[in-house]
């Protein structure tokens, strides 16, 4: 792919369950129960294109020919914390991944993130690596996990996330041209903290029971 995709991905389970998650009112518990049930029918869309191989199997009553994933198995690589949200979902659907995290946070005062962790499987360069968080809002936590994940040699790169703004999205295409975004909604703007608008507030917050 030479130039960025933006995938929005939408069904009417989708845009149901997003609107409950929005809700100021909707408990931590449902929150975190439809960030998972969503990231299963996201991953649908992100693997789309999965590469199979054909397989020989026996069933109870004969021999037959048949397809599964081909190796090596894909990576999803959450961006800490929001990011657990959504890979939870994903592994439900593809549990053989190999899972890689990067810790990252936004300065308060400048937006810019900040490192904390970084933990990577090896072989990044014969892997799909998908790389999943919620917000997409600026878009310097994904570009900077995304630098860090090229550095360590990753090529076929996808980038998840639930809500992105305009602005996070032109971001990210500047910095990361050659990765695919999927979004399940683009939503207006961004405000002056840098939040999402209309957006569903704090996703991390939101997600763990936190201010
Ligand atoms: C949120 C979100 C993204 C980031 C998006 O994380 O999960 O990582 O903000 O913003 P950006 O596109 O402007 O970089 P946050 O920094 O609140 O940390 P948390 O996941 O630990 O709550
Ligand atoms: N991070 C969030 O959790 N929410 C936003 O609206 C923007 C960044």
């Amino acid at each position: 792919m030479s130039d960025n995709d933006v995938i929005l991905v939408e069904h009417p389970l989708i845009r149901h369950k997003l609107t409950l998650m929005r809700q100021s009112d909707t408990p931590t518990n449902l929150f975190r129960r439809l960030l998972r049930e969503i990231a299963g029918l996201l991953a649908y869309e992100v693997l789309r294109d999965a590469k199979l191989e054909t397989v020989t199997i026996e069933t109870p009553l004969e021999t037959m020919e048949t397809q599964r994933l081909a190796g090596p198995k894909l990576c999803f690589v959450s961006i800490l914390r929001a990011g657990n949200g959504l890979l939870d979902g994903m592994l439900d659907m593809v549990p053989s991944a190999r899972v890689g995290y990067i810790g990252l946070y936004r300065d308060e005062a400048t937006l810019q993130p900040v490192q904390y962790y970084k933990k990577l499987p090896d072989r990044l360069e014969e892997r799909i690596t998908i790389v999943v968080d919620p917000m997409l809002a600026t878009g310097g936590s994904a570009a900077a996990a995304i630098s860090r994940i090229k550095e360590e040699g990753a090529k076929d790169i996808r980038f998840a996330c639930l809500l992105a703004a305009p602005e996070g999205i032109e971001a990210l295409k500047a910095a990361h041209p050659d990765v695919p975004i999927y979004t399940t909604a683009v939503d207006r703007q961004l405000n002056e903290l840098g939040y999402i608008l209309p957006g569903l507030g704090d996703a991390g917050d939101r997600i763990y029971g936190t201010r």
